[in-house]
């Protein structure tokens, strides 16, 4: 594995300074990780589109948006118009794929396919060419400062092969409970890019846990 891309998330941030958040890992961070909630897909409620517009001045860092909300059809776009760099739909959630993924491209993002920890990423192969991003949630989606979960990992492996044994150019991200505890193991299951919280934001110094994590996983 070559790279170890660290993107903090926003959720775990004091949502009264989340422009000060984001600044704080200028330099730092590759991608900043922003949570879209809509009470419905998950049971918690986050960062709105006009957020997305708000921290794009505030910072030059590219925003990965994952949207975990019911008919993400409807809104992935308009997280990209806003100047997401990359929009994540969830697996259980969208209803037409292709659709969805051109209508993102076509909006200037790239594309994500997030899974739960019990959906089966074979049941999208097919339609992996139209992601550039393929992120295994290591967590049941809705909330940070969870448990990482261990029995994800296998599921990691495997996806890792796939991806290689196909020549499917996606990063390769989790989300959830990722921290000094649990980073390495997850690196050699074949993550390149990590999403991290509370390992981040929960700290004192938000950029140097977050280059501690980033030697971490290289190591
Ligand atoms: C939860 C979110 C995560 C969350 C991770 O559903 O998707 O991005 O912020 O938080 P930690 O790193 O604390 O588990
Ligand atoms: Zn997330």
């Amino acid at each position: 594995m070559a790279t170890a891309q660290i993107y903090p998330s926003l959720l775990a941030a004091d949502f009264g300074r989340v422009a000060d958040a984001a600044r704080a890992v200028e330099g730092h961070a590759d991608w900043l990780h922003v949570d879209v909630m809509d009470y419905h897909f998950v049971p918690n409620l986050a960062f709105a589109p006009d957020t997305v517009t708000a921290l794009r001045t505030v910072t030059t860092i590219p925003l990965d948006c994952h949207l975990m909300i019911d008919d993400p059809d409807r809104w992935a776009a308009g997280y990209a118009e806003r100047g997401a760099a990359n929009v994540t739909i969830h697996a259980e959630a969208v209803r037409d794929l292709p659709r969805t993924t051109d209508a993102i491209r076509a909006a200037g993002a790239r594309t994500g396919l997030a899974v739960k920890p019990a959906t089966p990423v074979e049941r999208y192969v097919d339609d992996l060419h139209r992601f550039d991003l393929l992120l295994l949630m290591t967590i049941e989606p809705g909330f940070g400062g969870q448990k990482f979960m261990d029995e994800v990992l296998p599921k990691i492996e495997a996806a890792r092969r796939l991806l290689d044994d196909r020549g499917l150019d996606l990063w390769l991200q989790i989300d959830g409970g990722v921290n000094a505890e649990t980073i390495e193991r997850a690196a050699r299951a074949g993550v390149d890019v990590f999403v991290a919280g509370t390992a981040v934001y929960g700290a004192a110094d938000p950029a140097a846990a977050l280059e501690a994590l980033r030697g971490q996983a290289l190591a």
